[in-house]
């Protein structure tokens, strides 16, 4: 079983960055823990502040992965460039959150991904990735 958790711009810096809204957890610390709890998982880990560089790792592992767990950051509002690769690839995209973004500002409230993803799971903080990872192992 083979996932790739993808994180767009500015989530290199989870831990730091605005803690009141996404947590005071650093990334690392959680994706350590998901590699203890599924060891039969074989887990990959890619961070990008660009679209392009998102939207080819995309492309490199969405034909072979047996799931994507994504979160675009402020892409998931703006970018049909990565609504239209998650559409190119066959493997099943879930569309992940840290914040509650039905609870913020409007603009977050559309996410040009949705469509094309299997689901989308959030406000759980970094949880959402771990409940993705649950229902990934369960299909
Ligand atoms: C986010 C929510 C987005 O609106 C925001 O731009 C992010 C993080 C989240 O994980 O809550 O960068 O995707």
């Amino acid at each position: 079983m083979k996932i790739i958790i993808i994180n767009g711009p500015n989530l290199n810096l989870l831990g730091t960055r605005e803690p009141g809204i996404y947590g005071s957890s650093n990334f690392d610390n959680y994706y350590q823990l998901w590699k203890e709890k599924y060891p039969s998982v074989s887990f990959e880990y890619f961070q990008s502040n660009h679209e392009g560089q998102l939207i080819d790792k995309l492309h490199a592992d969405g034909f072979s992965a047996d799931g994507i767990i994504l979160n675009a950051g402020a892409y998931t509002h703006t970018s049909l460039a990565l609504a239209d690769a998650i559409a190119a690839i066959t493997s099943p995209v879930i569309e992940v959150h840290i914040s509650n973004v039905y609870a913020r500002e409007a603009f977050r409230h559309h996410s040009y991904l949705a469509k094309n993803c299997k689901g989308v799971i959030c406000g759980f903080g970094l949880d959402s990735y771990r409940l993705a990872i649950e229902y990934l192992l369960a299909i």
